[in-house]
């Protein structure tokens, strides 16, 4: 199939990637635009947004980057002027930011638990917020928010603040689709399970002994298909929820975990 989201403007949030390879917002990123998304990919690293737009340029898509602090409000006013300058619509949000913090009740601060809900939670919201407006005044839209096997399950070593941030992202999502559903706007979660991304090396470590190899091999092992997903399997999910094949698809959570959810 091609050109399944085509002439879409579609905002990608944490498009860049935190380390070398593929992160789940930059894969969707591309991903989109080859399918003929003109996407806007922000970052708060413009440097992380720029090797993404490079890479769709490079491909003969089309690609804006954005510099912006998604947990602040008028850097997402910005980032929607910025779209909306560029492309004249908003048709996608996706938004990928998160970051994990690993720990239990005692051990994580009340620190990490607000920065994991600004970054995680409120982030959504206010890009949610911001881009609503316009998607009613378009008669449509699709949001397509990330969310994690954590929402709804044990996943193997403790970090609290972060499952209950992605269990607040999926009550976001429904909240919206069922405020918005007659406006013709569908918003989707997708749960990614225990995906091979440059974010689990960057902070999961210490839920494992900080032995990066014993992680990834007890990551892998713990899939009934022996093998951690990858930035691209969440992207496709995505390309589907965002698209027109996805009309009637709204509030759901689509699981995207090789299984674990099934044990
Ligand atoms: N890797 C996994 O196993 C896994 C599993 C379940 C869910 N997820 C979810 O996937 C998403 C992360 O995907 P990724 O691999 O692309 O992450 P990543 O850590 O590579 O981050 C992507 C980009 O987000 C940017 N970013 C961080 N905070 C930001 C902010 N406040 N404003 C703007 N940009 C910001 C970073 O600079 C980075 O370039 C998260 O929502 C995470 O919870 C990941």
């Amino acid at each position: 199939m091609t050109d399944r989201v085509k002439d879409k403007a579609t905002i990608v949030t944490g498009a860049g990637s935190i380390g070398p390879g593929w992160g789940n917002g930059k894969a969707a990123a591309v991903v989109y635009a080859r399918e003929g998304a003109l996407v806007a990919a922000v970052d708060r690293t413009l440097s992380a947004a720029e090797e993404t737009r490079d890479i769709i340029t490079g491909e003969g898509g089309q690609c804006i980057a954005v510099e912006a602090d998604v947990t602040v409000e008028d850097q997402v006013q910005h980032v929607v002027d910025r779209c909306l300058s560029e492309f004249g619509r908003v048709d996608i949000l996706h938004n990928n930011v998160g970051i994990p913090v690993v720990g239990g009740t005692q051990e994580i601060s009340a620190d990490d638990w607000d920065q994991q809900f600004s970054v995680n939670v409120k982030s959504m919201y206010l890009t949610c917020r911001t881009c609503l407006p316009q998607m009613v005044e378009q008669g449509s839209g699709a949001i397509v928010n990330i969310s994690s096997i954590a929402s709804i399950r044990a996943i193997g070593y403790p970090c609290i603040s972060y499952a209950a941030t992605k269990g607040a992202v999926n009550q976001l999502t429904q909240q919206i689709a069922m405020e918005y559903a007659a406006a013709g706007i569908r918003a989707n979660c997708i749960l990614p399970g225990l995906m091979h991304t440059p974010q689990i090396e960057h902070y999961v470590t210490s839920g494992y002994g900080g032995d990066k190899e014993e992680m990834i091999r007890k990551r892998h092992d713990l899939v009934p298909m022996k093998r951690m997903g990858t930035a691209w399997d969440v992207a496709y999910a995505a390309l589907f929820l965002a698209s027109d094949e996805a009309q009637y698809v709204t509030g759901t959570q689509l699981v995207v975990d090789g299984g674990i959810t099934c044990k």
